[in-house]
């Protein structure tokens, strides 16, 4: 694949997932915060370049399958009942499917991220319930930067909270709900996650 060709399909991801969430006013910049806390993270974590590239710019269609939910659901106002919560759901598997029409390394990573990032370390998650390393890294990542960036963005439904209070909250679930060693990484690499919330925000 030629730069160009790699260029042209950053900017098609990017605003594929932008059309996929448009009728929330803060996607585009929660997009921008979840790739560049992956950047962090991935980098952190040793990464090769290639893959920090992947995975950052695979994020950003973490949710894309949102696009298939009733927006009565995704922007209620108020807690969703069990049957809503269902449906809400089902935002995993949808964006899978969605994104199996596509072939590319990035497609492929964003597959696995939009299957996997709300599966939790203890087998809590959904939808499958998985455990530890048998969730993809990809989707481990995005789940830890995905909930920091929910706690601390105010939505219709809930305040937020200080980017403080938020990495005190992961690292009680440190090892429960997350990969302890995600979670290490973003108390290692704290200043640099503060200067993005600071920036993009
Ligand atoms: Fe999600």
């Amino acid at each position: 694949m030629t730069t160009n060709i790699q260029e042209y399909e950053d900017v098609f991801i990017r605003n594929l997932a932008i059309l996929a969430e448009f009728r929330d006013p803060n996607v585009n910049i929660h997009l921008e915060r979840v790739r560049r806390y992956c950047e962090i993270i991935c980098d952190g974590l040793g990464l090769p370049e290639n893959t920090i590239k992947q995975i950052s710019i695979a994020s950003q269609l973490h949710d894309v399958g949102k696009a298939a939910i009733p927006d009565e659901i995704n922007f209620k106002s108020g807690e969703l009942t069990d049957e809503e919560w269902k449906a809400s759901k089902t935002h995993v598997n949808l964006g899978y499917k969605f994104l199996g029409e596509f072939s590319s390394p990035h497609f492929e990573i964003a597959q696995e991220i939009a299957i996997s990032h709300h599966e939790r370390w203890n087998g809590s998650g959904y939808p499958n319930g998985l455990t530890k390393e048998k969730i993809p890294l990809s989707g481990r990542i995005v789940g830890v930067v995905d909930t920091f960036d929910a706690l601390t963005s105010e939505r219709s439904y809930k305040k937020k909270i200080s980017p403080f209070d938020a990495l005190d909250l992961l690292n009680n679930s440190k090892g429960k709900l997350f990969d302890p060693n995600i979670v290490e990484i973003m108390n290692l690499y704290f200043v640099e996650i503060l200067k993005v919330f600071d920036e993009l925000n």
